[in-house]
């Protein structure tokens, strides 16, 4: 987690409001986008080999994952480029690895 914020700081300053090109191959899988888009920034949980996020049993849903992937934050980028079954193979990935806080 440490390194999480760590990374959040300094990807603040380079990549605030920023966006990601990456655009998924035809029929990707979920573990294949998220391992390409995702795992640079969002390590395992510690202890926990193939869990990588803990989210509010009210937030958690493949929905708020999807939204979070289309729209991003001030800190994470956006993927427009990830969209129709590529949003929702992702989507889903991300969700099956994550566990209510
Ligand atoms: C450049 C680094 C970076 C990349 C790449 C990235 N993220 Fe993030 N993500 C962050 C940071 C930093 C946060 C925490 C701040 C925030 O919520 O905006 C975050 C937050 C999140 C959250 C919210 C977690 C919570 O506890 O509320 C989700 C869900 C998420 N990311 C999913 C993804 C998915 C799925 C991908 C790949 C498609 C991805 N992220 C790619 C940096 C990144």
């Amino acid at each position: 987690m440490k390194k999480l914020l760590l990374l959040s700081a300094s990807a603040g300053l380079l990549l605030s409001g920023c966006s990601r090109d990456y655009t998924p191959a035809a029929g990707a899988t979920g573990e294949a986008i998220f391992k390409a888009a995702c795992l640079e920034c969002h390590e395992a949980i510690e202890g926990k080999d193939t869990i990588y996020y803990e989210i509010a049993s009210e937030k958690r849903s493949t929905d708020f994952f999807a939204k979070k992937i289309s729209s991003g934050s001030l800190i994470m980028p956006k993927f427009p480029n990830i969209t129709g079954d590529s949003l929702k193979a992702v989507s889903q990935y991300a969700f099956e690895h994550s566990i209510e806080k």
